[in-house]
């Protein structure tokens, strides 16, 4: 059994029913399909906001933008995790970061200016804002999370579809990744060690980012 089939018979679409795994696929891929779409909208959405500001300021807010779409084994193994139904409804209702896109700006203000233009949109419906800047994790994370729920119109019908949308500098960026692989490496349990170099390592790089900030300030009243 692929990995793929695998998830779909966990969502009732058992391989020993032809026309029900069939149809499990097509249904999963269906909402596949949907996520990508709205990954597509938000990311315009940025991309406008992005030239706008360009125009007006001169400069690019976005350093770039990522996206990803939520694997199926992994879309399973945080429902199981979380004891949500498996079923497509309760993937469409529970589920929040199936649709990701990570937006990297220059400056920490720019994190607050993005957020709020994209909020304030009338098409942007705001689930959760989640200030992880303002309150950083204990490890020293730091991130603006967003969910929103955005319309993306199919050809029968407009869905409202939900899309994680996480917002930092690039250094918190730098610090994230690194974080990431070092958990990874290590089963979720690094070292005191390790944690507390990148705990102090999180408080320097935002050090860092608010001196370039003013500095940057600075540069634009000279
Ligand atoms: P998840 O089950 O991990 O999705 O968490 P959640 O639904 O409680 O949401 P939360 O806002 O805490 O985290 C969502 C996402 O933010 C994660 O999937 C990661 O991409 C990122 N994130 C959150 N905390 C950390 C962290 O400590 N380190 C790193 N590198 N990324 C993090
Ligand atoms: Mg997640």
């Amino acid at each position: 059994m692929t990995e793929l089939e695998k998830v779909l018979s966990a969502f009732g679409g058992e391989d020993d029913d032809i026309e029900n795994h069939t149809q499990m696929r097509k249904d999963f891929e269906e909402a596949m399909m949907m996520y990508e779409g709205a990954i597509r909208e938000v990311r315009t959405k940025l991309e406008v906001l992005n030239d706008e500001f360009k125009v007006r300021s001169r400069r690019n807010p976005i350093h770039y933008i990522n996206s990803r779409i939520k694997t199926p084994a992994s879309i399973l193994e945080k429902m199981k995790r979380r004891g949500y139904p498996v079923t497509m409804e309760s993937l469409r209702e529970n589920m929040h970061d199936i649709a990701g896109i990570r937006v990297i700006c220059a400056y920490g203000s720019d994190i607050y200016s993005i957020a709020k233009m994209l909020m304030k949109q009338d098409d942007v419906m705001v689930l959760i804002v989640k200030d992880y800047i303002k309150n950083p994790k204990p490890n020293g994370y730091r991130s603006l999370h967003l969910v929103i729920e955005i319309p993306v119109y199919f050809s029968d019908k407009k869905q409202f579809i939900k899309v994680e949308v996480q917002i930092r500098t690039m250094a918190m960026d730098f610090w994230a990744s690194l974080e990431h692989q070092i958990r990874y490496k290590t089963d979720g349990r690094p070292s005191e060690e390790i944690s507390n170099e990148l705990r102090e390592c999180a408080e320097i790089i935002h050090e860092t980012d608010a001196r370039m900030e003013r500095l940057y300030k600075t540069m634009q009243s000279l």
